[in-house]
């Protein structure tokens, strides 16, 4: 069996297209154009490319966007300040303040003062608790990218016997937690992994749906996978580089050779990866819509 390819670049084209035409007609109908502030302290390589890529995708989808970049040297109180603004600014429906952040800050104090309307990134406490007991909130935006890359592919996790390797807040608890509830892409039974876990391979042979979100080059090797499973990498690990200086990237999954079992996969580069930015966009056009009372 050659495994369909999951492209996170196709899903996630259309669903820009959707919110493309929705913020037109937030703005046509209702005056209301969604807005995005980023907030970026220092200038960490990485963190300035994501920061632009999701300004890039929020000025294409036509949002009022704001980058706001800060010195790496500001204090934890000159940027709660900061959020304290950007709360009380009606134009602006979704605060992401890009992370990780220099030692000084306490990054948890930071999230914690973002209003918890508009926490497109869907960190805050308020919004991990809703999405627990099954409530409408913003959804963090990996899982989210998950959840619509199963549902729009048409992958049955009704009963589904769900693997997830890895336990963090921002992809395996809460992708596990999604996919127990009664939902749209949930109702799946669901087991967590981690490093503690003492046999890996009896758990990723039983599932129908493996999403592994582990951080390690190829950890999913075939014999792990079952037959027919589903597989969903969310790894993105650096391996080295093009002699353009470009880097090489791989997921958690051996892709080459699980392909040849699973009967679906998400590819890295071009899988996951994708989702997550665009969900950001779905999370802010929604605060929009919540504030001008529409949703
Ligand atoms: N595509 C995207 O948009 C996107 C978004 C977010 C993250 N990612 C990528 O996804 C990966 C995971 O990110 P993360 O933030 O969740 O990472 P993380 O915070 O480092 O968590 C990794 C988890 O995997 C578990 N783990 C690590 N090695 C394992 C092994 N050999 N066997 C079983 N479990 C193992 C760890 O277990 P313990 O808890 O026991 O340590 C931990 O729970 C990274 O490669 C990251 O770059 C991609």
């Amino acid at each position: 069996m050659t495994a369909k390819i999951i492209s996170g670049v196709e899903i996630a084209k259309q669903i820009r297209e959707e919110l493309k035409a929705e913020v037109a007609g937030l703005k046509e109908q209702h005056g209301v154009t969604p807005g995005l502030v980023t907030i970026l302290v220092g200038e960490n390589p990485a963190s300035v490319s994501y920061v632009t890529a999701k300004q890039k995708t929020a000025h294409e989808l036509g949002f009022h966007s704001v980058q706001d970049n800060q010195p790496e040297d500001i204090t934890e109180e000159a940027l709660l300040a900061l959020i304290d603004k950007y709360n009380k600014d009606p134009a602006i429906h979704g605060i992401l303040v890009q992370l990780p952040l220099p030692k000084h800050i306490n990054e948890t104090k930071v999230l914690y003062a973002i209003d918890p309307d508009k926490d497109v990134d869907g960190f805050h406490p308020v919004n991990v608790g809703k999405m627990v007991i099954g409530e409408q909130c913003f959804l963090p935006c990996t899982p989210h990218g998950i959840l619509e890359m199963l549902e729009r592919s048409g992958v049955e996790t009704s009963g589904a016997e769900a693997v997830v390797v890895g336990r963090s807040n921002i992809v395996g608890k809460p992708i596990a937690n999604l996919m127990l509830q009664k939902r749209a892409a949930g109702n799946a039974t669901v087991t967590v992994c981690h490093t503690r876990t003492r046999d890996m391979a009896f758990h990723t042979r039983r599932a129908d749906i493996l999403v592994v979100a582990a951080g390690r080059p190829k950890v999913i090797t075939a014999d792990m996978v079952k037959e027919g499973a589903v597989v969903i990498d969310v790894g993105v690990n650096r391996i080295g580089k093009t002699p353009e200086g470009k880097a090489i990237l791989c997921g958690d999954v051996d892709f080459e050779a699980v392909k040849e079992k699973a009967a679906a996969i998400t590819p890295v580069p071009g899988g996951v990866g994708p989702m997550t930015i665009t969900m950001l966009m779905k999370n802010t056009v929604q605060a929009a819509k919540q504030f001008a009372g529409l949703a």
